[in-house]
């Protein structure tokens, strides 16, 4: 497959026909964890997890993909633990990991850190999540799920809500949703949390039929496919800011009540108070499948860019 030896830094860096073949072999990876006939295909090889940012499942999605496919894990999981914490720099970190490992996942809190990473690192790198810009795996993912739930991504009218402006988990889904046909992507935020302009002339140039909204109710009855995220506290640069925006939006039971049965509720997660939660017993609720496939997808993931096949 073509994304052997490829970095996987943002979603735009592949093409619908790659995420495409991605999916199938996630799909083969699943029905072979099923039948138990998966074996070790990735026996001898060792994956870096350099975590500079806080994470639960991508950072541990990661570890349980490389473990079922028979690789090993070295890492960390906070700059504290790292020499980062005497001074050294990220550069030569990146460097030391690339000489004890065959594939590096980076996490980091500033844009454009995996891209450098990449420069540094002969064996390939993929973007964890860098400070508010791309979360390109938790896409590849997000895509997938809506694929199981609907059988398909095209023709659907989907509603991204909360902070569109921090969250790199929206941006790379709106970008996502650009390789792909849908019918609609409403945008819904508050004013202050409104999709970057830089992000929104990218969707607009690659001609995504995108509308923004302020109040989801507004267009609820019409959505196939919700996608909340919660407030980026900590990437506000100014916390005054984030005073007036938190608490700002929540999806609730009443607000879904309107919408169609078939709704699908999707989040990166984690969620704070953005989410009722007495959605989660309700057949809308798909954010915990949604977490459960990133491990069969960050497998063929794994198995892709390690040139791997099964
Ligand atoms: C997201 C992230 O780190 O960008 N979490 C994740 O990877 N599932 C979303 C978030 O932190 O809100």
């Amino acid at each position: 497959m073509g994304l052997a030896g490829r970095d996987v830094i943002s979603i735009l860096d592949f093409s619908r026909g790659e995420l495409e073949e991605l999916f199938g072999l996630t799909d083969r990876v699943r029905e072979k964890l099923r039948k138990g006939d998966l074996g070790k295909p990735l026996e001898g090889s060792i994956v870096a997890l350099a975590f500079f940012e806080p994470s639960t499942r991508t950072r541990m999605s990661f570890e349980s993909a490389a473990l079922r496919l028979g690789a090993k894990v070295i890492g960390f999981t906070s700059e504290e633990a790292t020499s980062v914490a005497k001074g050294e720099s990220f550069a030569d970190t990146i460097r030391m990991l690339d000489s004890y490992s065959d594939v590096i996942v980076v996490r980091h809190k500033y844009e454009g850190s995996a891209k450098y990473a990449a420069e540094v690192a002969e064996h390939p790198v993929i973007n964890g999540g860098d400070g508010r810009q791309h979360h390109p795996t938790q896409a590849m993912l997000d895509l997938y799920t809506v694929r199981e739930l609907f059988g398909r991504i095209d023709g659907l009218t989907y509603m991204l809500v909360g902070d569109l402006r921090y969250a790199r988990a929206a941006a790379s889904f709106a970008l996502a949703l650009s390789l792909f046909a849908p019918k609609t992507v409403y945008l819904v935020s508050p004013p202050l949390l409104r999709m970057r302009e830089e992000v929104m002339d990218v969707l607009r140039e690659r001609k995504l039929p995108v509308e923004e909204v302020e109040d989801p109710a507004e267009v609820i009855e019409e959505v196939d496919v919700m996608y909340v995220t919660r407030i980026q506290k900590e990437r506000f640069p100014d916390p005054m800011d984030y005073e007036k925006v938190k608490g700002s939006y929540r999806i609730d039971l009443e607000l879904v009540k309107k919408a169609k049965s078939s709704l699908k509720i999707l989040h990166p997660l984690p969620r704070v108070d953005e989410l009722d939660l007495r959605l989660d017993g309700t057949p809308h609720a798909a954010y915990f499948l949604q977490a459960a496939l990133g491990v069969p997808l960050r497998m063929a993931l794994l198995l892709s860019v390690l040139g791997v096949g099964v």
